[in-house]
């Protein structure tokens, strides 16, 4: 068996707001292969942001471990983090609070290949424009602001970013949640076309399980903090085992099972 890329250990990550305890995250564990698809779902505030935050270094874990490429992950820093860092990219629901609201579609690629020095700085240009094509913009929007585009070509957008550093781990938490279907369903088939073309893994988080179950390779099904059931997409929506998984097939009209007993 391939060595995985991520493994994560029995994170935990409490809050307290208003006088209010919540235990968002409650010994999660889980591992990602090269190139695999592992999907996250869950109802709404079950813990799935805050797992993400945590495992691109967000925000810390109060216990808990992550290896990533074989390293430490909580312990790295200096050029050891940066050069890690650009291995784990993440994608949010939400780009334009990710961006710089002034950037262009251009820059904004253009940033990414200079931060991380992916390509010589002679080449940049071309790489930006192959980026942006192969992510289906069109040319013309490359001196656009990123303001001025609609949500799917932001997404768009922050994909290249992404993928521009070539890295092992794509990290997307609700990132086509907010997309029409038709946009979404673009947007998806991008994704996996990337992955056959990269071999890039990722974790998709999505609180929808029809879009989950459309890109995943495995599937994690998380309920108030905790990992409720874990393995291959077919063998979990097969046989569901935890109450939050069959509520959620429920709310997928095309995956409706007989009526529980
Ligand atoms: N920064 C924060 N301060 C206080 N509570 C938080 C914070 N972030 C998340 N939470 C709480 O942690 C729980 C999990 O939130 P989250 O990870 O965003 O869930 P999900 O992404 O699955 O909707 C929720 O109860 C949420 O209110
Ligand atoms: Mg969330």
């Amino acid at each position: 068996m391939t060595e995985p890329l991520l493994i994560a250990r029995d994170l935990s990550r409490t809050f307290t707001s208003g006088g209010r305890h919540v235990t968002a995250l409650d010994d999660v564990s889980l591992t990602i292969a090269p190139g695999e698809t592992l999907g996250l779902v869950g109802g709404s505030g079950c813990g799935k942001s805050t797992l993400a935050r945590v495992l691109t270094r967000l925000i810390a874990p109060e216990s808990g471990s992550i290896a990533f490429l074989g390293d430490d992950w909580l312990a790295l820093g200096g050029g050891r983090l940066r050069a890690a860092r650009r291995h784990m990219q993440m994608v949010f629901q939400d780009p334009l609070a990710a961006f710089n609201p002034r950037a262009t579609v251009g820059g904004v690629v253009a940033d990414a290949l200079r931060i991380h020095s992916v390509v010589p700085k002679a080449e940049r240009a071309a790489e930006v424009a192959r980026l942006v094509d192969r992510v289906g913009l069109p040319s013309g929007l490359m001196d656009r602001s990123i303001r001025d585009i609609s949500g799917g070509q932001r997404q768009r957008v922050a994909i290249a970013r992404a993928i521009a550093v070539r890295p092992r781990l794509v990290v997307l938490d609700e990132a086509v949640s907010a997309l029409d279907v038709s946009v979404r369903g673009r947007i998806l088939e991008l994704l996996v076309g990337l992955q056959r073309e990269t071999g890039v893994a990722y974790l998709f988080i999505s609180h929808d399980l029809a879009v989950v179950r459309a890109v995943s390779h495995r599937i994690a099904v998380m309920a108030e903090g905790r990992i409720v059931e874990e393995g291959p997409a077919a063998n979990v929506l097969a046989v569901p085992s935890s109450d939050t998984l069959l509520d959620l097939i429920d709310a997928v009209p095309r995956l409706k099972r007989e009526p529980r007993a």
